[in-house]
């Protein structure tokens, strides 16, 4: 796919450019937790955005989206929200990069990849690190990784109009072959994890569905957790943030909640404490156990956060019974999208067969199923 990137943007602007990548990503267990400063669980997937990238002398970029054969051009000195949806991702970034100080001279990008799109594999943020990555590289801009992990998510906030946390653009950018990365939200530390693919693999089930509800429903929900912080911290000022709150803190102040806001608390902060446990479950290579918290974290996502989907909870259901799953469950911001299975590896074949036969007979559609190897993040290609 790569080549075929490259050799149109050959075609389109008559030069040689450098060429780089930019993954989707997974997030093993930590769902909602990003944006209430809590712990998150993602690793970079082998689904990829490519860019072929080369400065033009002038005063424009010129973009080409391959997956769509839409073209568009953007004078540089005038940066601002576009018509064109996918022109969006790369406008943001390029935004939050004069933003910060630094001159964009004019470029040709043909960008184009294999991340389904609005199946919550993090298409954007794939196409926004892939882009800060580039521009970064071709201009000598000398930006740290975090940097353009915040410009990325930044250009989400204010050209997508998402108010996501950091953990997509974060994986995208910092992803590690064959690890997991827990990414501590409030003081941005990180550390990798080993994940078994000797024995487990990754398995996606696409229910295709893109739930329009998503986004505003994602806003809902940060603004019921700040009503929670709000009520906590008239009693423990310490509490910034959900990732600051406990069990016991929600429990002994319920009368003052609503019934709503406390159980999206609730579920957060256990969310939380599942992280931590889980990923003390890798460290012993107790996957079993590991996969315990995923089955847990999709109940909470279900019933307490609220942010599943009928096909989301079928898909779930369909593995419980299973020897060959060890953990399952919804992932990304919800509605839709994909579950995460860890499936034995010689389970793999005879475990799609089933899901896409249930799924068929269920509701009619058929199953899409990706099985995901952990790849590195954004790097230059050639
Ligand atoms: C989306 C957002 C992330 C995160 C997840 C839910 O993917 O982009 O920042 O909040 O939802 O965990």
């Amino acid at each position: 796919m790569i080549d075929d990137i490259k050799a149109k943007f050959e075609a389109l602007y008559q030069q040689k450019p450098q060429l780089f990548r930019s993954p989707g990503r997974v997030n093993l267990i930590g769902e909602h937790t990003d944006y209430n400063n809590g712990f998150v669980l993602p690793a970079a997937i082998n689904k990829e955005m490519y860019f072929a990238l080369a400065p033009n002398g002038t005063g424009t970029f010129r973009a080409y989206a391959y997956d769509l054969n839409e073209s568009a051009e953007f004078a540089l000195d005038s940066i601002s929200p576009s018509d064109i949806s996918w022109a969006n991702y790369l406008l943001g970034v390029v935004a939050q990069l004069q933003k910060a100080g630094y001159t964009v001279p004019g470029f040709d990008v043909v960008f184009g990849g294999n991340v389904p799109i609005g199946a919550g594999l993090s298409s954007s943020a794939a196409v926004e690190c892939g882009l800060a990555f580039g521009l970064n590289h071709l201009f000598g801009f000398n930006l740290k990784k975090f940097t353009m992990v915040k410009m990325a998510q930044k250009a989400e906030h204010e050209y997508a109009g998402v108010m996501c946390g950091i953990m997509d653009q974060f994986a995208s950018m910092f992803g590690k072959q064959n690890h997991v990365v827990k990414l501590d939200c409030r003081s941005l530390d990180y550390e990798y994890y080993d994940f078994d693919m000797a024995d487990y693999r990754i398995v996606l089930c696409d229910t295709q569905v893109k739930h329009a509800l998503a986004s505003s429903e994602y806003n809902t929900r940060r603004q019921e957790c700040e009503a929670g912080v709000a009520i906590l911290q008239q009693h423990y000022p310490e509490v910034q943030s959900l990732r600051d709150a406990t069990i016991p803190m929600l429990a002994q102040h319920r009368q003052e909640f609503d019934p709503v806001v406390y159980r999206r608390c609730t579920y957060v902060v256990s969310e939380n404490n599942r992280v931590e446990e889980a990923c003390r479950n890798l460290q012993k290579n107790d996957m079993h156990a590991f996969g315990e918290k995923m089955y847990a974290s999709h109940e909470g996502l279900q019933h307490q956060y609220e942010v599943s989907c009928p096909e989301l909870d079928f898909l779930v259901n369909q593995t419980r019974e299973s020897d060959a799953v060890l953990g399952a469950r919804m992932m990304g911001g919800g509605f839709g999208g994909c579950t995460i299975n860890i499936v034995k590896v010689d389970a793999i074949d005879a475990f799609k067969q089933q899901m896409e036969q249930a799924y068929q007979q269920q509701f009619g559609v058929q199953l899409r199923t990706y099985i995901a190897s952990i790849v590195d993040g954004s790097s230059l290609v050639s």
